[in-house]
């Protein structure tokens, strides 16, 4: 058995993603708006790198029920009809649409691990059903790999808490040491110091200090509640789609 946990895209061998399945944390709030919009209805997520490229898609496909959403520095993107807000992401405005996504961090995460097997984002929002995946995951294939968004290519408190809540849902609550990286291991030690309360990791990260500085604690909060939005994204062929139930 083989579970590893980057802290950072920047840590992926290309050759770990190869053919892997990979979990893609980014808790504040990327991965949590992305469990929020399909939950309400959208119809897909596209994430792509940059505003610029954003735009582009956008006009290239040209159609009505596409909106833009993401964030640069946290706030939405002048022109952008949403921000990364999960709180945003309600019925009335994504129900039915494509919507094309760019954020800090959370996307260039994912975008990082095209070629892997198959790609889940997760969160606290989805982690019943991330954990229940990425223990048939286990069983199936005796490995898989969390990659944690970070922030500025740097650790994040909130991702590696999440990613260390994901393991022990995969191992169905037992505390086990084998198989694991250090980084694996490190994120286990942040569950056994802050517990099972989500909020306390999430609001003394950076991420979730510079939200709520920002004025988006509600955000902070609702990111939090674990299952809030239970759905299970799967990333492939450049989409963020419902995943589809395994045979
Ligand atoms: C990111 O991608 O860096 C985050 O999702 C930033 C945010 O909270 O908007």
């Amino acid at each position: 058995m083989k579970l590893d946990v980057v802290f950072t895209p920047a840590g992926i061998p290309a050759t770990e993603v190869q053919g892997r399945t990979v979990f893609v944390i980014d808790i504040l709030r990327a991965t949590t708006a992305m469990c929020a919009s399909l939950t309400h209805g959208a119809k897909a997520l596209i994430p792509v790198a940059s505003t610029e490229e954003a735009l582009r898609l956008a006009q290239t496909i040209g159609s009505a029920d596409v909106l833009l959403a993401g964030e640069q520095n946290c706030v939405r993107i002048p022109g952008f009809h949403l921000g990364n807000s999960p709180l945003e992401m309600g019925e009335a405005a994504v129900r039915g649409k494509t919507l094309i996504v760019t954020t800090t961090n959370g996307t260039k995460a994912l975008l990082a691990c095209q070629g892997a097997a198959a790609v889940y984002p997760a969160c606290a929002a989805n982690l019943t059903l991330a954990g229940e995946r990425a223990r048939e995951v286990l069983e199936r294939d005796r490995g898989l790999l969390i990659v944690c968004a970070g922030r500025d290519g740097a650790f994040a408190l909130d991702d590696a808490y999440c990613a260390g809540r994901l393991i022990l849902e995969a191992f169905g609550g037992r505390r086990r040491r084998r198989g694991l990286n250090d980084a694996a291991l490190a994120s286990l030690d942040l569950v056994r110091r802050y517990g099972t309360d989500w909020e306390r990791p999430l609001t003394y990260s950076r991420a979730g200090r510079e939200l709520i500085r920002l004025g988006f604690r509600d955000d902070v909060v609702d990111a939090a509640r674990q299952d809030g939005y239970p759905v299970l994204p799967f990333f492939h062929d450049r989409r963020v789609m419902l995943a589809p139930v395994p045979v």
